[in-house]
C-alpha cells in the first residue's frame, strides 16, 4: 500500500481567529484531515519569538484556538493536534540545525528586516527572532513533511526549510529529511466591513465564531458603493464590500446579484439581508460547536496531551536518527 503522505502546519497562539483563517487556511486543513497524515500544530514557542515580555494570555489563547480549530471541524480522530512546546524536539532539533545553519541565510528572509522596523516598540533584535524560520523548519523536518500548507507569506520559511534539509543531507552523507513542498492556500480575499483590508487594529473584522445576531447586525453596517444615493439608482459592485462577499458566500448566484445591482433593481438593504442569510447559515453550525466545546477545558487538554504523544513518538524516532547522522550516539 502506498504511504499516506506527511502533511504539517502550525498556527501561533494569538487572538481569536477571524472569517479570513477559516476561508484561507481552516478549512483547507480540514479536507486534508481525510487524506493524508496531517499534524496541526499550535506553535506557542513561535509566538514568544515576538510576545516574550508578557505571556499572560498563552494559555487562554492556545485553549481558544483549539476550541476554534475544533468547531471548523479539524477532527482529533483524523489529524494529530498538538502543541509545539509539549514536544520537546523541536527544540533540540532546532539546536542541532542552528550549528550548520549560516547567519546570512536567516538575515535574508524578506520577513525578518520588515517585522523588526515594524515591531519597533517590540526589540526584536532578539536571537530567538533571528532563528524564527529554522524552529519552523525544525517543526516541519521532525515529522518529515512533505506537504506545508499556508499562505503566501511563508513561501520562504520553506524555501529555507528545504535548503536546510538539503544542508543536513549533504554534511551528514544521507538521504534522510526530504524536501517539503508548499501546498498554497486558495485565497479568497474578503475585506473588512469597512471595505479596507480586514484588520484587528481597524475593528473592521468577523471572527470564525462570530454570534448569529452580530454576524446579522456587522452585514448591515457593510459599506456598499458610496455612489450609490436611491435605491433604484444603478450600482456598481465592484466598489461595494457586500458584493465581495457575496462573491465568496453565494457562488451560484454572483452573477444575478451582479446584474441586478447594476440595473438599480435591488435595493442595498434586500441585498445585505441575502448576504446576511448565507453568512449565518455558514457561520452559526461553527458557533453552536464553539458553544458546546467553550466550558470543556479537560476535554481540550486531553486532546492536546493525546496528540503531543502521538507527535512525540514521530518525533523520537527523528532524533534518534538525526542523532545517529550527527554521531551523537554511543
Ligand atoms: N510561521 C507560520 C505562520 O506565521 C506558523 C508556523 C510555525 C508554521 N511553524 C510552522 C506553518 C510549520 C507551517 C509549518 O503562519
Amino acid at each position: 500500500m502506498e504511504q499516506q503522505k506527511i502533511v504539517f502546519s502550525g498556527m501561533r497562539p494569538t487572538a481569536r481567529l477571524q472569517l479570513g483563517n477559516l476561508l484561507g487556511a481552516l478549512d483547507n486543513w480540514v479536507k486534508l484531515q481525510h487524506n493524508y497524515r496531517c499534524f496541526f500544530c499550535v506553535v506557542d514557542l513561535h509566538a514568544l519569538t515576538t510576545a516574550y515580555e508578557d505571556t499572560s494570555e498563552l494559555q487562554e489563547n492556545t485553549y481558544q484556538m483549539v476550541i476554534d480549530w475544533l468547531a471548523a471541524g479539524l477532527d482529533p480522530e483524523k489529524a494529530v493536534i498538538f502543541r509545539q512546546s509539549d514536544v520537546k524536539e523541536h527544540a533540540e532539533l532546532h539546536l542541532l540545525l542552528s550549528m550548520f545553519t549560516p547567519l546570512s541565510w536567516l538575515e535574508r528572509v524578506p520577513t525578518y528586516k520588515d517585522q523588526i522596523e515594524q515591531l519597533r516598540e517590540k526589540n526584536l533584535a532578539t536571537y530567538g527572532f533571528l532563528g524564527y524560520p529554522l524552529l519552523m523548519a525544525a517543526d516541519i523536518l521532525l515529522y518529515r513533511a512533505q506537504a506545508v500548507p499556508v499562505g503566501e507569506d511563508q513561501i520562504p520559511h520553506v524555501e529555507i526549510t528545504r535548503e536546510i534539509a538539503r544542508r543536513f543531507n549533504y554534511l551528514y552523507g544521507t538521504k534522510f529529511f526530504p524536501e517539503p513542498e508548499v501546498l498554497l492556500n486558495k485565497v479568497r480575499l474578503l475585506p473588512g466591513i469597512d471595505g479596507r483590508k480586514m484588520s484587528k487594529s481597524y475593528g473592521n473584522t468577523i471572527n470564525m465564531s462570530e454570534p448569529p445576531d452580530s454576524v446579522r447586525k456587522k452585514v448591515s453596517q457593510m459599506i456598499t458603493d458610496p455612489g450609490r444615493i436611491r435605491k433604484n439608482d444603478p450600482g456598481n459592485p465592484d466598489v461595494c464590500t457586500v458584493f465581495a462577499f457575496h462573491n465568496v458566500f453565494s457562488p451560484d448566484d454572483v452573477a444575478a446579484v451582479a446584474d441586478v445591482c447594476r440595473k438599480g433593481e435591488i435595493g442595498c438593504v434586500q441585498c445585505k439581508k441575502m448576504l446576511a442569510d448565507r453568512l449565518t447559515a455558514y457561520l452559526e453550525p461553527i458557533y453552536e460547536k464553539r458553544l458546546a466545546l467553550e466550558g470543556r477545558r479537560d476535554y481540550i487538554r486531553d486532546i492536546l496531551r493525546e496528540g503531543a504523544k502521538r507527535a512525540s513518538a514521530v518525533a523520537a524516532e527523528t532524533m534518534e536518527q538525526v542523532r545517529a547522522a550527527m554521531n551523537l550516539n554511543l
